[in-house]
């Protein structure tokens, strides 16, 4: 969920709706704004994206107010609907509530309440805090600050609050518990949000928050308490992200942008990591030398796209450093009792450093005693925190859903990773860094290259529009590709694509193969050992089958030419580093095809893009 909350001079609906614009990425299943006015709260909430409450607002207007907080849902308890949309405001009209995350005790919470006499009006977790923080104020706390506090000290579970109090207007009470919250400070006016893209346009100046704080605007100030009541120190940062990074500059949508940023962002993830001799330095690195020879085991986590960044890392790590690497779902590795130890390194990777089974991981990974470094693309994100070292992609904000800079720059701060520990350890492949890491600087323009093409395969998408199944096949580090391509194409069209490893295709899945049916298979550059051969090997198969067939193969290899009914070139590189250029074609034809199927791109259904639930 996204939320966002205002105390200043300008108009509260005005700031609120456009933080809540930024954020809708962050869910979009229902939007609501709740305002203080004259000694009361007036409110406005409405089930689908935030256009629907912009006509909602259209046809009832709101009064006019400078407090006011605004959410926009991914929901969890309960359906969307306008009646289970945030903000949750009590009978009395005096208590407006939004929440991201979930209340765990919320059945008891509530029975308590309905005991006593409250009664809800939807089926959240939200609506008790709602009541609590009501039966506080008209109780003995003196203030809504106070009655936030008292209240959390209650609740279980994640959650980020932003409560605004009808008869206290000019203050707007936050607090957070594994889930994001950030403020910005500006001059008369401050800011509470799940992330600083809410509002950049107004204030560069941030402040985080830690883990069971209380955090209180008013137009003049920032106070922040933790749950016992005790004041907190927090940390004060610049955000460098130009205000005009999360707008979409021109592009029908973001994930376009996004796209097209890419050689910008794999060159901003390589900037300063290295000399010109090639030798890899990582300043920020805050695990020693000496932590990093002791690592005997490397576990890599992460969800979704991360994920598959986390198996192309598991292939380059092992070879470069001979380091057993293992590479796990976060919620799957958090409850099974895996086994990691003090020299065992976790690797999460996350692109918004929010997702809730990854933090949970982690959490429990250093609970037995490992160092944790994050691959992380948020400043300040709690998994950022939370991590004992941090190594963040530049990608710069990725505001559609599904990711895509976001991956590619996981992947190449995963090989800076990798060459740094073959680098330190001095491993065998010690002498290649300085090569590869030249290799990976030609990346930006190769992927720069298939950008230029993308109209070959524009069109593509749109010859093979009709399609409700594609497959996707690849070996090797190719394999992690192929679930990417088939990954974007389910989130964006909601069409059936599945990802396989090229090799286990007559191990079962080659019974789908039908005539007509377009597979596409990702090539290795040839050379290396036998993969190429196998996986030409593996084309004519499914040729033979009448599968179409869309190959993605290296510039100047012409050897799969007569098992191709489509090819799309690639530039030259390294075997290990083939993701970085083969997936851009992938996340093109995902993005044109979901686009000519009229969904929408930057915010496909069910889906958010940081799920702060497990
Ligand atoms: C969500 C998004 C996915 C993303 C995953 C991990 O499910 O919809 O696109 O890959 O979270 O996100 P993270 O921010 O941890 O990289």
């Amino acid at each position: 969920c996204g939320i966002v909350g205002y105390v200043g001079e300008r108009s509260a609906l005005d700031v609120v709706l456009g933080g809540l614009r930024r954020l809708e990425y962050r869910g979009y299943d229902s939007t609501g704004v709740a305002l203080v006015v004259d000694g009361s709260i007036a409110s406005a909430k409405k089930v689908g994206k935030l256009a629907n409450l912009d006509k909602e607002l259209a046809e009832h207007p709101l009064p006019a107010s400078t407090t006011g907080i605004g959410h926009t849902r991914w929901a969890t308890h309960g359906p969307p609907s306008d009646r289970n949309a945030h903000p949750h405001v009590s009978a009395d009209r005096r208590v407006a509530v939004v929440h991201n995350g979930i209340i765990e005790n919320f059945a008891d919470l509530r029975a308590e309440l309905e005991a006593e006499g409250f009664e809800f009006s939807s089926d959240t977790d939200t609506e008790t805090v709602t009541h609590l923080v009501d039966r506080e104020l008209r109780g003995d706390a003196p203030d809504l600050t106070e009655a936030v506090r008292r209240v959390c000290r209650r609740l279980k579970g994640a959650f980020t609050l932003v409560v605004a109090d009808g008869e206290d207007p000019g203050r707007v009470v936050g607090a957070r518990r594994n889930s994001p919250l950030v403020a910005g400070r500006g001059e008369g006016e401050n800011f509470l949000a799940s992330d600083v893209s809410a509002f950049i346009q107004y204030t560069r100046s941030a402040v985080e928050l830690g883990q069971d704080q209380v955090i209180t605007i008013t137009r003049d100030g920032i106070d922040v308490i933790d749950f016992d009541g005790q004041p907190s120190a927090v940390t004060e940062y610049h955000v460098d992200w130009d205000a005009s990074a999360a707008e979409k500059g021109g592009y029908e949508w973001f994930m376009l942008k996004e796209i097209e940023e890419q050689p910008r962002a794999v060159a901003d993830t390589l900037l300063g990591r290295h000399d010109t001799q090639g030798r890899l330095m990582l300043d920020e690195m805050r695990l020693s030398d000496d932590e990093l020879r002791a690592i005997d085991k490397i576990v890599i986590i992460g969800c979704g796209t991360a994920s598959y960044a986390g198996m192309v890392a598991k292939y380059a790590i092992e070879h470069w450093t001979r380091i057993p690497c293992e590479v796990e779902l976060a919620s799957e590795f958090r409850y099974r009792d895996p086994i990691v130890g003090r020299s065992t390194l976790v690797v999460a990777i996350s692109q918004s450093g929010e997702t809730a089974d990854t933090l949970q991981a982690i959490r429990h990974a250093r609970q037995q005693g490992s160092k944790v470094l994050a691959i992380c693309n948020t400043n300040g994100s709690t998994i950022a925190r939370e991590s004992d070292a941090v190594l963040y992609t530049h990608a710069g904000p990725e505001i559609a859903v599904a990711s895509t800079k976001g991956f590619l720059t996981q992947l190449v701060a995963c090989y800076v990773l990798g060459l740094y520990l073959s680098q330190v350890r001095g491993t065998k492949y010690g002498d290649e860094v300085a090569s590869t890491v030249a290799e990976l600087e030609k990346l930006p323009a190769g992927v720069q290259e298939i950008l230029d093409r993308g109209d070959e395969i524009r069109s593509l998408a749109r010859e093979l529009a009709e399609h409700r199944t594609f497959l996707f096949l690849g070996r090797h580090v190719g394999y992690p590709v192929a679930l990417e391509g088939a990954l974007k194409l389910k989130e964006l069209a909601y069409l059936h694509a599945e990802g396989f490893a090229a090799g286990e295709l007559k191990h079962g899945p080659i019974a789908v193969i039908e005539p007509g049916l377009p597979v596409f298979v990702v090539v290795p550059p040839k050379g290396r050992d036998q993969l190429h051969e196998k996986v030409v090997s593996n084309i004519q198969e499914i040729r033979a089958r009448g599968a179409r067939t869309v190959v993605l193969v290296e510039e100047g290899d012409t050897s799969v030419d007569p098992f191709a009914d489509v090819v799309i070139r690639l530039p030259n590189a390294p075997t290990l580093l083939q993701p970085v250029l083969a997936t851009v074609p992938l996340q093109i034809f995902a993005a044109e095809l979901a686009s000519v199927l009229g969904h929408d791109v930057d915010q496909p259904r069910n889906l958010a893009k940081s799920v702060t639930v497990e």
